[in-house]
């Protein structure tokens, strides 16, 4: 197997950048685009493949970003489409490529497209979003809720329809049952995929088509009052998924297929179902989208018996030639040091960064950032401004250097930095030989210099330690086996009939003897990648 051979999307490492906060080029606090041109060649002695960067779009920044009021144009708070041009001919030069996100559920209720909509009920636009008649009671049509609080539904006062939304008021959802907005849609992704994005990861895609009739949706019987958030108490079976989203998946990407292999990344479902996910394979016809998100690492406990039983399953359950994928955590969760502390997060990276899948690292983990405490009164996050439930602690600054805001900004940052970033930045780590960000790189050469780790198979193994996960990879006559302690006690396993191998990295990143698999010592909260000898 010549990994070389591969699509990069199935070869290559893709980095997420929340563009706010990754490096700000002007002082006014909010990172741009100028910025991660300034930093592309931190990327590239990481070693990445590719850049998500989250929406820089036109945007009145109440779910920043993701309520888009120009799909084709660049937020000036984060440049232009000069900028935009600079930075893909940039990137290139380094080989990396650009995938930028596509929000196409919803826009924001400032786009010339909405405020045309909502203008008069025979509007040409009417259509264009999902308008219906109040109950004869006067409150909304159906028991749909929004993600962020309250109805999905609001009452346009003036024309007397309410229009849905399934996340804030100020995001309006489209109606993809009318083919001009189809239409539309394929406009933008072919001006961005024109324009020099290698790809594009797809906001909510699963919830573009709702239940034609805009049924109820049942109670959930997993609702708890009081305990559960308010806006789980029903199944959202007709508010979205709806079975129509399929037809319109195939659709955006036989649009994609106009330009080449270029991926389109879906954000599904958050779903620890091994089948769920493989589902949006469709059969192994692999006309949809190529890589739905996995978020399952983000969700499951920490514990090496849950996660191999999870990974064994979804690992089978892709179709031949379809990629899997994994992500550790993103703007929406918390990120992995904080969700499994500091030590196991060097163990996750070694998981991420070692299965057969395509990892998918979210800027500033390299460092081991953590959540970072934000007061509630301080909260930017809508979702936490309603809900309680912020996602600002995880899209803090990028810690760069020791200066002030650790070199992310000369302004006054718009979220608050780490209180540890003096110590925990891309400068002081680059000097460490055992940071985190040491690890991560070296993490990332070793699988990019070794096939059967970026396209290998794998095999997980029985072992006598219940808090350790070990697995082999192989291809073409290479051979690895990767051990992962996921206690904090020392462990000795005996893995036989594997001979002796050489350790290539340790998580403490101190190691490098030969040993044998029979009476392997781990430490606790310790890692190995170990080459076996070829076959
Ligand atoms: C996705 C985004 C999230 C956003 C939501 C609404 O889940 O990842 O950040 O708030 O969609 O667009």
């Amino acid at each position: 197997m010549n990994s070389t051979q591969l699509p990069w999307w199935k070869s290559g490492i893709i980095y997420q950048i929340y563009p706010r906060s990754f490096m700000d080029s002007n002082g006014d606090g909010i990172g741009d685009l100028q910025g991660i041109i300034s930093k592309l060649d931190y990327l590239a002695w990481l070693g990445i493949d590719a850049i998500w960067i989250s929406p820089i779009y036109p945007s009145p920044m109440a779910d920043f970003g993701y309520d888009v009021s120009d799909y084709t144009d660049i937020n000036p708070i984060f440049g232009s489409l000069a900028d935009f041009d600079v930075l893909i001919a940039e990137a290139t030069v380094r080989q990396i490529k650009v995938i930028l996100d596509l929000v196409p559920n919803h826009t924001s209720d400032q786009h010339p497209w909405f405020i045309e909509s909502r203008s008069s009920r025979d509007n040409p636009k009417r259509d264009w979003y999902i308008w219906a008649d109040p109950k004869p009671d006067g409150s909304p049509p159906n028991n749909w809720l929004a993600y962020f609080g309250g109805p999905a539904w609001t009452l346009d006062e003036q024309t007397g329809q309410y229009y849905l939304h399934n996340f804030l008021p100020e995001q309006p959802d489209l109606n993809y049952r009318n083919p001009l907005v189809v239409e539309a849609m394929k406009g933008v992704i072919r001006f961005w995929l024109g324009r020099g994005a290698s790809g594009l990861r797809v906001d909510v895609i699963d919830r573009m088509m709702k239940h034609p009739a805009l049924m109820d949706n049942p109670p959930n019987p997993d609702y708890t009052d009081g305990v559960s958030n308010p806006q789980s108490r029903f199944l959202r079976v007709n508010s979205e998924k709806h079975v129509d989203v399929h037809n319109l998946i195939r659709e955006f990407r036989r649009t994609f297929n106009e330009f080449g292999d270029r991926p389109i990344i879906g954000e599904v479902d958050y779903s620890i179902d091994p089948q769920f996910i493989a589902s949006y394979y469709y059969e192994g016809k692999l006309d949809g989208m190529q890589l739905p998100f996995n978020f399952a690492l983000t969700m499951l406990p920490w514990d090496a018996q849950i996660l191999r039983e999870f990974i064994d399953k979804y690992d089978q359950a892709i179709p031949p030639g379809g990629q899997p994928n994994y992500v550790l955590a993103n703007h929406d969760r918390s990120r992995i040091a904080s969700s499994v502390g500091t030590e196991q997060a060097r163990v996750a990276a070694m998981l991420l960064l070692t299965l057969r899948g395509t990892p998918t690292l979210y800027y500033g983990d390299e460092l081991g950032m953590t959540d970072v405490d934000i007061d509630p009164a301080d909260y930017r996050d809508p979702q936490g401004i309603n809900l309680g439930i912020s996602r600002d602690p995880e899209r803090t600054p990028m810690q760069w250097d020791t200066s002030a805001n650790g070199g992310f900004t000369t302004g006054y940052p718009w979220l608050p930095l780490a209180a540890d970033f003096a110590q925990n930045n891309v400068a002081v780590e680059q000097e460490q030989p055992d940071s985190m960000l040491s690890l991560y790189r070296r993490l990332i050469a070793v699988r990019r210099a070794n096939p059967a780790l970026v396209a290998g198979n794998y095999h997980s193994l029985d072992t006598d330690a219940e808090d350790c996960f070990v697995y082999l990879r192989q291809a073409g006559g290479q051979n690895f086996c990767i051990a992962l302690n996921m206690g904090s006690r020392m462990r000795s396993l005996a893995l036989r009939g594997l001979g002796q191998g050489k350790i290539v990295v340790s998580t403490h990143m101190d190691r490098g003897d030969i040993v044998d698999l029979s009476a392997l010592h781990l430490r606790e909260n310790e890692g190995v990648v170990i080459q076996l000898a070829s076959t």
